[in-house]
């Protein structure tokens, strides 16, 4: 009897993965769109400051198809007039989907940055960062914080829905806790690593089906998947998801 080897195809809808376009290359952005795609996963692509600011990140960004979803990674964090006129200043980049702001900036900041992006792009949806996945209970001790990272991103996951802010971005960790409070918002997890790989920087790391698992509606995978040969990184994420 000859035996059927059987892929068990994953539900496309139900893992939303981000990859983070960290370069300042233009050719390097486009070989990582190119090689990410695949019929079994429902990408979208994060660039962040890095590229944002390369020579012609900006406007290779307002011309990508309206089709793919952008994600703008800006972290932003000032007071409210500030981080409100920057997310209008974003207004030609109408095909942005998500953009981030830090939790940190506080209620106000929040509500700024929301009006804005309201007035600014109706399909801007606007994510707050709360304690950055490279940071470990230690390490935010000697920035001044006395609560611990799970309780902190609880109150800036609470202060970010009254706020009226889309979703949330926290690592794998939290994302069972910061469910229970932000049950219809979008829940993003960064410090995404394939299991036995390096953590590189990141302190608060998970593998994708852990992530998912914890409440995770989507994940930010960047390294693990950019460096190296792409097209066997996205063949080894599609495995660690079954
Ligand atoms: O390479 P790696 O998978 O660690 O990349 C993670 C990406 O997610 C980076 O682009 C980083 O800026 C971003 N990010 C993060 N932690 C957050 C928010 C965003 O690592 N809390």
């Amino acid at each position: 009897m000859q035996l059927i080897k059987r892929t068990k195809r994953l539900s496309k809808n139900k893992y939303n993965i981000f990859i983070a376009c960290d370069t300042t290359s233009l050719s390097e952005a486009k070989k990582i769109i190119k090689q990410t795609k695949h019929k079994q996963l429902n990408i979208g692509y994060k660039f962040g400051l890095e590229f944002f600011n390369s020579k012609n990140g900006r406007n290779f960004i307002s011309k990508l198809p309206i089709a793919s979803t952008v994600w703008l990674d800006l972290k932003l964090m000032d007071i409210p007039n500030t981080v409100a006129s920057t997310i209008k200043s974003l207004q030609d980049l109408k095909h942005v989907k998500y953009l981030t702001i830090h939790a940190s900036g506080g209620y106000e900041m929040m509500k700024a940055a929301k009006q804005a992006a309201r007035e600014t792009n109706k399909r801007l949806k606007v994510l707050a960062v709360t304690v950055l996945t490279s940071f470990s209970e230690q390490s935010l001790k000697l920035t001044g914080h006395t609560k611990k990272i799970k309780q902190i991103v609880v109150e800036q996951a609470t202060l970010a829905k009254q706020a009226g802010i889309d979703g949330i971005v926290c690592s794998g960790h939290e994302a069972t806790l910061v469910k229970k409070i932000c049950k219809r918002m979008q829940i993003i997890t960064p410090g995404i690593r394939l299991p036995s790989e390096s953590k590189h920087d990141q302190k608060r790391v998970m593998t994708p089906i852990q992530a998912f698992n914890n409440g995770a509606t989507g994940i930010v995978i960047g390294r693990s998947i950019t460096k190296g040969n792409i097209k066997n990184n996205i063949k080894k994420l599609i495995s660690a998801l079954q």
